[in-house]
């Protein structure tokens, strides 16, 4: 157990060192048309959101971070408080080690004890059973469940999982024996165009692209083993922007979509809800603001991320989300050659 904690400690401390040197915007491909005749009056726009039966007074997401130490009971407390604050909804970190010491239980329960009215989500990986996966949503009386899939950083932690046979029937026993949403959700390596289709016909009707642009759990993983590091395999993985591309494409009609990984500003909120996500999560640059400025640095982050979405809407155009997401944009470079490469076909706007 101490191994558990020790690792999410160091996940934590690997994680900002990583966050400070991030520089790359994985969203600069994208660009919002400029409007000059906006009618919108900013103070009557609408950001509320829906998560198939979750209603979200804003489409921006404290994504999954931690849980079961002493310094986690202490960062989900601040957390859910803002949280509560501001009115976003927050899922808690992979809740498996308060399945196995009940001790750790306190650093979870502590987000619904700050926000009693607030949306919270359970977390867990895919390997998880229905039983551990009613156990979760019911430690933290949970509104939805997220089930992480995090290949990558299993392969490269030395301690993590190597087998992975059997994760799709899992997560289709999961979803039909749940009654709260599942959200199955990528940690930063993203989803396929095809393995959306698979989570689909599993039943899954909200998902978290969880692309790559932001934390990368291969470098943390490298920095956690320095000997044997894997480094020529970090940034691993499917760009946000063309995640929520591919997956969109796919299944967009029938799932609603959350774009995670490497969203920073309120400008990447506004681009990821333009192309047609649903919501926006964030965990690196909140869990930095948070550790290296307090709460009121992190409130006044979060505040701003919402200043920016709502003035860029403005801007566009667009008084709510759905007429945001009918904007015209701009696809370039990396991304627009991607998607020409993949044959899918999105309608110029
Ligand atoms: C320190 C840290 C711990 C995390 N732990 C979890 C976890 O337990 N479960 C999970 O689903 N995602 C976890 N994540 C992944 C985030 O929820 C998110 O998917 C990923 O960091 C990409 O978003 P970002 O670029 O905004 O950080 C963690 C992220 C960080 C930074």
């Amino acid at each position: 157990m101490a191994n558990s904690s020790k690792r999410k400690k160091e996940h934590i401390r690997y994680s900002l060192m990583l966050e400070k040197k991030l520089k790359r915007n994985v969203f600069s491909d994208i660009t919002l048309l400029h409007n000059c005749l906006s009618e919108v009056n900013l103070d009557e726009i609408d950001i509320s959101t829906q998560l198939k039966s979750l209603k979200l007074d804003k489409p921006i997401i404290i994504n999954a971070i931690t849980g079961g130490f002493s310094f986690a009971r202490t960062i989900n407390r601040e957390l859910a408080k803002v949280a509560r604050e501001l009115s976003l909804a927050m899922a808690v970190g992979s809740q498996r080690i308060a399945l196995k010491d009940k001790s750790a239980q306190e650093s979870f329960k502590v987000v619904r004890e700050e926000n009693p009215e607030g949306l919270i989500f359970a977390n867990i990986g895919a390997d998880a059973s229905l039983e551990e996966v009613l156990q979760v949503i019911e430690m933290i009386d949970a509104d939805a469940v997220q089930i992480h899939l995090n290949t990558p950083q299993e392969i490269v932690m030395a301690e993590g999982r190597k087998n992975f046979a059997g994760t799709i029937e899992n997560i289709r026993r999961i979803v039909s024996g749940v009654k709260v949403p599942v959200i199955v959700k990528e940690v930063g390596f993203g989803m396929a165009k095809e393995e959306a289709r698979i989570l689909a016909d599993c039943g899954v009707e909200i998902v978290d692209v969880g692309g790559a642009g932001g934390t990368d759990f291969i470098a943390i993983e490298n920095l956690r083993n320095r000997k044997n590091a894997v480094t020529n395999l970090e940034g691993w993985g499917i760009p946000t922007p063309i995640s929520l591309i591919e997956v969109i494409s796919e299944v967009g009609d029938s799932v609603d979509i959350i774009a995670s990984g490497g969203l920073k500003t309120g400008l990447d909120v506004a681009k990821s809800l333009a192309l047609g996500a649903k919501a926006a999560g964030l965990a690196g640059s909140v869990l930095y603001k948070l550790i290296k400025g307090g709460p009121a640095a992190l409130r006044k982050y979060l505040i701003q991320v919402e200043r920016e979405l709502r003035y860029s809407m403005a801007m566009v155009g667009a008084k709510n989300l759905s007429e945001l997401r009918k904007r015209p944009l701009i696809i370039q470079g990396r991304t627009y050659n991607w998607i020409k490469f993949r044959g899918i076909k999105i309608k110029s706007r």
